[in-house]
């Protein structure tokens, strides 16, 4: 695929994985959109790439109404957006059984309906315009493999990589490629997440343990550099690759999980007549 041209909408564009892809993309001579829920980070984010091509916009993904705003306002200045980054996401460390309703809300709300959001917002008018374009959703190793701590980030992950594959087939006939990204330890501010956390969502289920969040912080110094990151995005958009695994010392646990769920499979000599017709329906 050719970049140089088209618009770009980076969401969480500010810092993170999502300013490495805001970078790359206007090397390769885009224009691009980042929207951001943090007025400052968008402000230190501009400065920092310093570039005609980009504009900063203020947006919770997590409002239909916003979003829908917005993308309008990015299309007036910029033109019609055919690269949707769905990247914007936040953390919660917590498990699932300690979690409250405004817990499930605030993550669901961010990191699974920013991603709805962004996509019948812009599905839509890519389609309509018959240009083609990419979609890449950020979702995470955390999209396959689970801890206790992570349930509902587990939960909205597992979501977006769902929605991602089944969208890459409603939309390659139309040219539109759909890529799913995830990635493990990046350097980025996601550690940070709480602060924010809307007001009207704030019941935790449990305080935030301070001491973990420093840990955290400093973990994430060994993480990828988002700029590794966006580059190996760049590169599976251009193959129209799906998956994008940008963390190589993941294979071996993936592995582990796959040949779990093989395993727990009942042997195909056991197929019944029944079981055959249903192979075949569901094969066809
Ligand atoms: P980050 O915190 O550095 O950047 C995320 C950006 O999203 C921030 O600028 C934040 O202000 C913005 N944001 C948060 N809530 C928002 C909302 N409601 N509306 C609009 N913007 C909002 O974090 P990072 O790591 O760059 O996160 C980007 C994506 O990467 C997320 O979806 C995250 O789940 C995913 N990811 C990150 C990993 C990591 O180790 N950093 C690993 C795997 C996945």
């Amino acid at each position: 695929k050719d970049f140089a041209g088209r618009t770009a909408f980076v969401t969480g564009g500010a810092n993170g994985i999502g300013l490495g892809l805001a970078r790359a993309l206007l090397d390769e001579g885009c224009k691009v959109a980042i929207a951001d829920i943090r007025e400052d980070s968008l402000e230190a984010a501009l400065k920092t790439l310093d570039n005609r091509n980009v504009m900063g916009v203020k947006l919770d993904v997590a409002s239909r109404e916003g979003y829908a705003r917005t993308a309008d306002e990015v299309e007036e200045q910029m033109g019609p957006v055919s690269l949707l980054f769905n990247n914007a996401g936040i953390n919660l460390f917590q498990t699932i059984d300690e979690s409250t309703y405004d817990d499930w809300d605030w993550v669901l709300g961010v990191n699974l309906h920013g991603v709805i959001n962004g996509i019948q917002t812009f599905v839509p008018r890519m389609k309509e315009r018959g240009l083609g374009g990419h979609i890449v959703n950020t979702a995470s190793m955390a999209s396959f493999l689970c801890g206790p701590a992570p349930g509902i980030y587990n939960c909205s992950k597992f979501a977006v990589r769902g929605m991602s594959e089944s969208l890459r087939y409603s939309l390659a006939p139309q040219g539109i490629g759909v890529s799913v990204l995830c990635p493990g330890l990046v350097k980025s501010y996601i550690y940070a997440s709480d602060s924010v956390r809307p007001e009207n969502l704030a019941n935790r289920g449990t305080p935030e343990n301070q001491a973990f969040t420093d840990q955290l912080a400093n973990v994430h110094q060994y993480g990828m550099e988002p700029d590794e990151v966006a580059a190996k995005v760049l590169d599976a958009i251009r193959a129209n690759r799906f998956y994008i695994f940008s963390h190589p010392e993941f294979k071996e646990e993936l592995q582990e999980v796959f040949d779990e769920i093989i395993a727990a499979f009942p042997p195909m000599g056991d197929l019944d007549d029944n079981a055959k017709q249903r192979l075949e329906f569901e094969k066809g």
